[in-house]
Formats: C-alpha cells, sequence, structure tokens
C-alpha cells in the first residue's frame, strides 16, 4: 500500500518540454518508449494497469448500480486502457483525448482517440456525458490555471464517475518531478470541491449533484 511506486508513478517531462505544455510533438514516440515500454523506466507493468481498470471500472458500476456504457479518457496517451476496458466490457463506447501527435497518429484510428487538450474538450468534439471519465497520470502536468480550466471541462463531461489520478507535494516519487508544479495535498482537494467533485477516495470522485445518492461515510466530504 505504501511503496513509492504506487504513491507517485508519472513520468517525467523534463526532457520534453514544461509541464502542462500541451504541443503535440512534446509527447512523441521516445516518451512513451521510455516510460511505458523500457523495462527500467516504465512507470507501471501492463499487470499493474490491468488491476487499475479492473478495480476503476468496477468502482464505477457499483457506484452508478448499472454498468458502464461509455468512458472519456483525457490525457489518454496511447489509449492503453481502451483494450483492457473493451475487454471487460465489449460494446463499450471509448473515446480518448491527447495533445499527442505521435499517439493519435499511431492508435488513433484503432482506439478511437483524437487530438485535444483538457482545457478545451469541445475543440476536440467532445460531447458528454460519459458515465466514467478517467484522467489517468495526465493532471499533475497542468500548471494552476490550466488544472482549473480542466478540472472544469471534465466536470461537464461526468456523467457518473471520475478517475482523477493527482499526486501532491506530499508524496513519494519514483520519477523525478522536478518539473512538475506539484502542491500541498489539500490545494488540490480545494481545486477538485471547486470544480464541483465529490471523493468517494482512491482517486474516485462524483459531481456534487449526484452525491446525495452515496451513503454519508462512502464520500469523504459533501
Ligand atoms: C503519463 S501520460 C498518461 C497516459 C495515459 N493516461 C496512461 O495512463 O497511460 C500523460 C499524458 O498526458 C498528456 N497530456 C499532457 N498535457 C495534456 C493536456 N493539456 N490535455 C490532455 N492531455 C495532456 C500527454 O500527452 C500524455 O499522453
Amino acid at each position: 500500500m505504501s511503496s513509492s511506486k504506487r504513491n507517485g508513478s508519472i513520468p517525467r517531462g523534463r526532457e520534453h518540454g514544461a509541464a502542462g505544455d500541451v504541443r503535440g510533438e512534446v509527447y512523441d514516440r521516445a516518451y512513451y518508449d521510455k516510460w511505458y515500454r523500457h523495462p527500467r523506466h516504465r512507470v507501471r507493468t501492463r499487470a499493474e494497469l490491468a488491476r487499475i481498470v479492473r478495480f476503476v471500472f468496477s468502482a464505477a458500476e457499483h457506484i452508478l448500480e448499472r454498468p458502464v456504457r461509455s468512458v472519456l479518457d483525457v490525457g489518454a496517451g496511447e489509449g492503453n486502457w481502451y483494450p483492457l476496458l473493451t475487454a471487460l466490457r465489449p460494446g463499450l463506447r471509448y473515446r480518448g483525448v491527447d495533445p499527442s501527435e505521435y499517439a493519435v497518429a499511431r492508435f488513433g484510428a484503432r482506439r478511437n482517440l483524437v487530438q485535444g487538450s483538457v482545457t478545451d474538450l469541445a475543440a476536440a468534439g467532445v460531447r458528454g456525458p460519459y458515465d466514467l471519465v478517467i484522467a489517468s497520470g495526465m493532471l499533475n502536468y497542468l500548471g494552476a490555471s490550466d488544472l482549473r480550466t480542466g478540472l472544469a471541462e471534465i466536470a461537464r463531461h461526468v456523467g457518473g464517475v471520475a478517475y482523477l489520478e493527482l499526486f501532491s507535494s506530499q508524496d513519494a516519487f519514483t520519477g523525478d518531478t522536478d518539473e512538475m508544479p506539484l502542491r500541498p495535498a489539500r490545494w488540490y482537494a480545494r481545486e477538485l470541491a471547486q470544480a464541483g467533485f465529490v471523493s468517494c477516495g482512491l482517486h474516485l470522485y462524483v459531481p456534487k449533484r449526484d452525491a446525495g445518492r452515496l451513503a454519508r461515510l462512502e464520500v469523504l466530504a459533501r
């Protein structure tokens, strides 16, 4: 539970530009080769990702009390969640959004990825709501202003549950996060609340308007 890998498994972007940089060429093939395939640098194995996907999917269905039918994956990268999600639920409607020119050119057609930024999902042609919105390993790249805009954009598209993976300056990291604008957990909690999210723990959130459907002790604060 307390391994540093669990606490922080976000690739660093120093070689690729400033944190929060949304230029598509920053997240190139070398970035994904290093952080997703290189045995020494990769942030998680396929088995670790599969476990997270199963957890998020099951938790979302538990909260929704019905099958998850649609997923929006913001900052989807190469769309690695896509095959795992569709294996769990064939026929699932999945849309991934990422600024990476490389990822969209290589995986866009087969994994339903479009180029765009969390700061303007409409420009990427995204229309909500989605049962489950995922932002895995990407929100930490954003500066304060983009994070605020991005959380508001995500909130607009959540029809059920959001998985918003965020690490704070109080967490341990395996990678070097010098370029990431890390803040204390309290700061992120405030931004998430301001965007209208209520925490269910373990990076899971429901929109405030739906929190009343959950028991008092299923949510952290209302
Ligand atoms: C560590 S990768 C995570 C990829 C994927 N979500 C995963 O879990 O494997 C971070 C991703 O965030 C994306 N990203 C960076 N800035 C972004 C932005 N403003 N909007 C959306 N995605 C962004 C990058 O292109 C990159 O693919």
